[in-house]
């Protein structure tokens, strides 16, 4: 059987990283993107590789278009194919609205949700051919209810989940299946440089008491991207010990 390729967008650190571990112990021959491959980057394919498994780092910006189209030349001439595409790469420019500068706007829909745009829309070519394919984008729960601080960053999250949905509609039917997953506080670098007072007011607001791990969401993807989720399609799921 031939292994399932899995290219996972932002996966250097946090959450991205956390995905491309899971995915490689699941079995998956996994492509490693980021911005730029430095250290972190190489450190996640050397991990895997120890582990066993197959891995690559692909260096490419997400919001741009010719980048992201070199991006999946390299997954094409490393596997041939591609099964799995995890759109998790995103930018926090925190800002109350009347502070947001045109660029904060600008770069955080450029990254979160046009990003996803090109990747997917470069992912489904790959996917109608083998008339097979998982597409998983990273939301937020900030998408689903909103945030103050946050007017771009939910702005953009909430285009995921919309995107997801017509993702859903207009390729199930080839066997290609797209699905959103909305953390909530999660432990990464993103969210490294909370206060000690934001971190209590947040996770006050979770009924399970903490904040999650990176671990807790990639478990979710991994479901997505199994066997298992065939029939789940169009979905937003999230992970985010109950808080709202
Ligand atoms: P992080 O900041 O720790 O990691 C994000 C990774 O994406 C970094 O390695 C970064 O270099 C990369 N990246 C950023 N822009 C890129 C671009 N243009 N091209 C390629 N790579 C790029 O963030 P974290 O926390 O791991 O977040 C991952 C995803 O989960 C993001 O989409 C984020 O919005 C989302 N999320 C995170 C939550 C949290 O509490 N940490 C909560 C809800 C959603």
């Amino acid at each position: 059987m031939t292994e399932q390729v899995a290219l996972v967008t932002g996966s250097a650190r946090g959450i991205g990283r956390a995905i491309a571990l899971r995915l490689a112990r699941d079995g998956f021959q996994v492509v490693v993107n980021d911005r730029t491959i430095g250290s972190e980057g190489e450190a996640v394919v050397e991990e895997i590789r120890q582990q066993g498994g197959t891995a690559i780092a692909v260096g490419a910006d997400i919001s741009r278009s010719e980048e992201v189209k070199q991006l999946l030349t390299a997954v094409r001439d490393n596997f041939g194919r591609l099964d799995v595409l995890v759109n998790n790469a995103g930018i926090a420019r925190d800002n109350l609205l009347m502070r947001i500068s045109d660029d904060e706007w600008a770069e955080t829909i450029a990254v979160n949700l046009t990003g996803t745009f090109y990747c997917t829309r470069e992912a489904i070519r790959y996917m109608m051919r083998q008339r097979y394919g998982r597409i998983i984008s990273m939301a937020s729960v900030v998408g689903l209810y909103g945030n103050a601080g946050q007017a771009h960053y939910a702005a953009s999250k909430a285009g995921v989940i919309a995107f997801t949905r017509s993702v859903a509609k207009e390729y199930g039917a080839r066997g290609i299946t797209a699905n959103a997953v909305a953390p909530g506080y999660i432990e990464t670098p993103m969210t490294a440089d909370f206060s000690d007072q934001a971190r209590e007011a947040l996770t006050r607001r979770i009924p399970v008491g903490r904040p999650g791990s990176p671990e807790e969401v990639a478990a979710v993807v991994a479901f997505l991207a199994s066997p298992d989720a065939a029939y789940v399609n169009g979905q937003v799921i999230s992970v985010d010990g109950g808080m709202n």
